[in-house]
């Protein structure tokens, strides 16, 4: 039996976690889950979206037995991995803030942290800051619309230059000599733009992207490989339950989900 690999997020930004996953893992089954329902997860009081994300996982672990699940959203796993991981057997790898490798990496010891306002607002980033600072000043930055930009992008309905430059902008201080050299995406979403956010950055930075590191937790936890065949064709599931547009049905197919 094919190892089983649960992907989820509040919408599509998990792909950019789902295809690296896919990559290190390209033997196991895999499930990809948008709670597009309850998209977007910034804005939810903590209290709503721990009842939420606990309820729907215990559904989705009887329904889809998985052998491991990636929460491939900073916004939920910043606040529900260890109520996730008290209730539940099945193991979990999370995605949070990359900020002790970007601010190990940073040669101007200035970096800025991109996320929702929820993630960039958590106790669980700060206490990452206090810890793996550094010596970098590192600048949070939330944003309220950048993930609903991406998923707009996956729609077929790309936002204006403009509205992306504005979200971004904050990212980038200049200031005693020293310029932001690094940003960290730490919403799943951001990925999504990455060629956009490179294009209007108003200089070259290194954007981080966890995704590759959390494909390595995710094999390193899933077992032992079959082979590098792949598995039985993933599957998405919507929680609204609709069916995907024709453009988002081409941009999933690019992300080797067929429905
Ligand atoms: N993809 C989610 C994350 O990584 C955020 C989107 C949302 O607000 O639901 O934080």
């Amino acid at each position: 039996m094919a190892t089983t690999i649960l992907v989820f997020d509040s919408g599509l930004g998990g792909l950019t976690v789902f295809r690296e996953v896919v990559k290190a893992r390209p033997d196991a089954h895999y499930v990809y889950v948008a709670d597009d329902a309850f998209f977007p997860y910034n804005g939810r009081a903590e209290a709503e979206l721990v009842a939420r994300v606990g309820a729907l996982m215990g559904e989705l672990i009887e329904t889809h037995r998985p052998d491991l699940i990636v929460i491939a959203c900073n916004t939920a796993s910043t606040l529900v991995l260890p109520h996730l991981r008290t209730r539940f057997s099945v193991p979990f790898v999370g995605t949070v803030p990359a900020i002790k490798p970007a601010c190990a990496g940073s040669r101007t010891k200035r970096v800025s942290v991109l996320g929702t306002e929820a993630t960039v607002g958590r106790e669980y980033t700060h206490a990452l800051i206090r810890e793996f600072a550094n010596g970098s000043d590192v600048k949070l930055v939330g944003s309220a619309k950048l993930a609903g930009f991406a998923e707009a992008e996956l729609y077929g309905a790309p936002v204006a230059d403009d509205l992306i430059a504005q979200e971004i902008a904050p990212c980038f201080v200049d200031a005693g000599g020293r310029r932001t050299d690094t940003v960290v995406l730490a919403c799943t979403h951001y990925p999504l733009l990455l060629y956009r956010l490179e294009r209007l950055a108003p200089w070259p930075v290194t954007f981080v992207d966890p995704a590759p590191a959390i494909a390595r937790r995710a094999a390193d936890l899933s077992g032992p490989k079959a082979g590098d065949a792949p598995g039985s064709p993933a599957r998405i599931v919507f929680t609204s339950s609709r069916s995907p547009s024709a453009a988002l049905g081409a941009a999933l197919a690019r992300f080797g989900l067929g429905g």
